[in-house]
């Protein structure tokens, strides 16, 4: 295993940028920059954490924005990795990848060592709280829950982190297979200390999908302390139910949508979601929708 300069390796700055804007000013368009491995470890069940020296992309992502990365070993493929920063700290030009082991890719990256090289294009697209939104105006939202299923969890720490900055209360519900599996758990924590989880089999937390916890914080909605936020990143069908339960609530919800994605810039159209707008790019248009943009329905 690599060395990691902390003995924590979720010891990390949040992204900069700690004052949602919601207006996307201060996102900057994408570069190829050659990256350095600092640190990759595993820190859960099949989910490991990449430390990168990156410092141009460190120094412009915002959370919810993803780099698309070309593992060293694959420089002759075209493919590359979509992965959401978990982290990113400019005073070192670093950032911080938290991946799930899948397939081939994902494989090869858990991999890599201290000092391998690799390239990246990044900050790619649009994320949280990046859009006017709602009606035009700065949004800072005041009370949020954010729903993270499986590795959803890697854009919504940072989120999370610069929501708690700006004095929004955050409420975290998570969702995995089994406990082994939930990774960033001491990140969350510090936002917000009593985590609704839920677990497939039932080793912690509530027995079942992490929506009927979902829905039981969304009961306590109520008017002298509503939630005006809402944040979703996991599987698909959970974020297609997650939704439904948010929309009609009068909260202001987004979504990351996962997509496959091939080219990362636009030029595929392998990554396309369903909106009240026709058919977007969600590289470039997102990864982050607000809920109510996406046709669930033909999703
Ligand atoms: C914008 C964006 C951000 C992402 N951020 C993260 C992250 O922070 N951490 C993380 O672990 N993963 C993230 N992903 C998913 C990640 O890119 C895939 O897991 C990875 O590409 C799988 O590659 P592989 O070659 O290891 O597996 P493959 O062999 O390509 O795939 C293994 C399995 O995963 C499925 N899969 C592959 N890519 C995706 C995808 N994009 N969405 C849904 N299912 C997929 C395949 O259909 C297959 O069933 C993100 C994806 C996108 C589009
Ligand atoms: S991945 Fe090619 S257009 Fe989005």
């Amino acid at each position: 295993m690599d060395e990691n300069p902390s003995d924590d390796p979720y010891v990390c700055e949040p992204l900069h940028g700690s004052h949602p804007r919601g207006d996307g000013t201060d996102r900057v368009p994408p570069a190829l920059e050659d990256a350095n491995v600092l640190s990759n470890e595993p820190v859960a069940d099949d989910v490991w954490l990449m430390r990168l020296s990156a410092p141009r992309t460190a120094a412009t992502a915002r959370p919810g924005q993803f780099a698309h990365v070309r593992l060293s070993q694959e420089r002759d493929s075209v493919l590359r990795v979509p992965l959401s920063f978990f982290a990113a700290t400019p005073s070192e030009g670093t950032i911080s990848l938290l991946y799930q082991v899948l397939g081939a890719s994902t494989r090869l990256m858990s991999q890599m060592r201290r000092g391998e090289a690799c390239d990246l294009i990044g900050p790619i697209g649009r994320g949280w709280l990046d859009r006017r939104a709602p009606a035009a105006t700065i949004f800072e939202p005041r009370r949020a829950i954010l729903v993270a299923g499986g590795l959803g969890v890697a854009p919504l720490a940072t989120l999370a982190e610069n929501l708690a900055a700006t004095g929004c209360r955050v409420d975290v519900v998570v969702g995995a297979r089994t406990t082994s599996r939930i990774a960033a758990r001491e990140r969350l924590e510090t936002v917000c200390p009593d985590l609704s989880i839920a677990t497939d089999d039932g080793s912690e937390g509530y027995h079942g999908l992490i929506t009927h916890l979902v829905s039981e914080r969304l009961a306590t909605h109520v008017p002298e302390d509503p939630y005006d936020y809402c944040a979703i990143c996991g599987p698909a069908p959970m974020e297609v139910a997650a939704a439904h339960l948010v929309q009609g609530t009068g909260i202001y919800a987004e979504v990351s949508t996962e997509r496959l994605m091939a080219c990362g810039v636009g030029a595929c159209l392998s990554c396309v979601v369903p909106t009240t707008r026709g058919l977007v790019r969600s590289c470039v248009e997102g990864p982050v929708f607000s809920v109510e943009e996406v046709v669930w329905d033909e999703l």
